[in-house]
């Protein structure tokens, strides 16, 4: 069985961060999200792997995954450009696939139980195709699929205006290669896109059998910056603590805190896990729970809580921040006597700040 994960895209829900490189690098509890992805995939003992790049600057997944050693894996770059769709990008890495079974993840999908369960059996069933499938709230946003009493899938839509059913499809599909003849037979959709859930319903339509399996553990699709700080949030809920820093005496550490090496964790600061700081870090503040910071930030005084902070950021002020995505080399400094008084900003195209 080979993996095929989906980089490519624009991102565009999740701009700013997104002008400066691909979301599937936005990191989750300090590690990529595309990371799981390549994981949970070695994890069921999938190693050939095809990584679909898009026009969002490739060279930086390429940068970060190199050619996959470092994760036990075997990674072949393919090249999407545009993203016209998932089952466009399932059929332009049909070469790479061939006549193998394979397993497509989304490459900014994240699932608390990783795969292996869902993958067992599927290669030597007569399944064409396999979808996973979670209860949602609101499947008005989602893929939706119907269901017989048995299980079987018997009919797919993408956002239903009156859903038939509450079950979203979660973002890693198995497949067998009847899809790429699947996929010749669609049309874009009203998003000039090619759909999967089109070809999906292409099989059905051609009597080919789609088994489903309900994750009942958490999934998330990070597209949004809401739903990466509860990526977040869901990563850090299981953090193992470490500390390869230097903690002063007079600093307090509660709960799970993973520091990395080189981080100075200043007398007087307070962190309060679930939190992980990266490496070569400055604390001088107060930490608290779900948060992230990436390496070489540093943060003196205030208060910060359920964010991300990516790496090389400099905070310095006395506010309380929360529920925030901080990119790379930002900076956030409180300026004491300015005058003329107020705030001052420089702010890349697409930020957001809620005073
Ligand atoms: P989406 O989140 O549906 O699309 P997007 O990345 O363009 O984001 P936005 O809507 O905010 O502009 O994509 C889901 C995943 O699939 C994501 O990892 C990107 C990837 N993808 C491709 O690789 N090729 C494609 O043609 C599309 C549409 C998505």
């Amino acid at each position: 069985m080979k993996g095929l994960i989906l980089s490519g895209g624009h991102g565009t829900r999740l701009r700013p961060l997104t002008h400066t490189g691909p979301k599937q690098l936005i990191p989750i509890a300090n590690k990529p999200v595309l990371f799981y992805a390549i994981e949970d995939l070695k994890e069921a003992g999938v190693t050939d792997i095809g990584l679909i790049l898009g026009t969002n600057m490739p060279e930086m997944v390429k940068e970060a995954v190199g050619d996959g050693s470092k994760f036990g894996v075997n990674i072949t770059y393919i090249m999407q450009g545009e993203p016209k769709g998932l089952a466009h990008a399932v059929a332009v890495a049909q070469e790479f696939v061939g006549k193998e079974p394979f397993i497509m993840y989304l490459g900014d999908n994240i699932l608390k139980s990783g795969i292996k369960e869902f993958v067992e059996g599927f290669e030597e069933s007569d399944y064409q195709a396999r979808i996973l499938l979670q209860k949602v709230e609101n499947p008005q946003q989602f893929g939706v699929a119907e269901l017989n009493q048995e299980g079987h899938v018997i009919h797919l839509v993408e956002k239903p205006k009156e859903p038939k059913s509450d079950l979203a499809l979660v973002g890693i599909y198995l497949f067998k290669s009847s899809i790429f003849e699947a996929i010749k037979n669609i049309k874009p959709s009203w998003r000039d896109e090619l759909e999967i859930t089109d070809a999906i319903q292409e099989l059905l339509n051609s009597k080919k059998k789609v088994d489903s399996h309900i994750v009942r553990g958490w999934w998330k699709d990070t597209g949004k910056p809401e739903d990466v700080l509860d990526a977040n949030h869901l990563i850090l809920d299981v953090l193992e603590s470490y500390n390869d820093g230097k903690i002063e005496e007079g600093a307090k550490i509660n709960g799970r805190v993973a520091i990395g090496e080189g981080t100075v964790v200043r007398k007087g600061s307070v962190i309060r896990g679930p939190v992980i700081i990266g490496k070569e870090c400055v604390i001088d503040a107060y930490i608290g729970p779900y948060t992230a910071i990436g390496d070489h930030t540093t943060v003196t005084g205030g208060e910060i809580e359920s964010s991300i902070v990516m790496g090389h950021a400099k905070i310095e002020c006395n506010e309380r921040i929360v529920d925030s995505l901080i990119g790379n080399h930002s900076c956030i400094v409180s300026v004491e006597n300015r005058l003329p008084k107020g705030r001052r900003f420089v702010i890349g195209e697409n930020s957001v700040v809620n005073l």
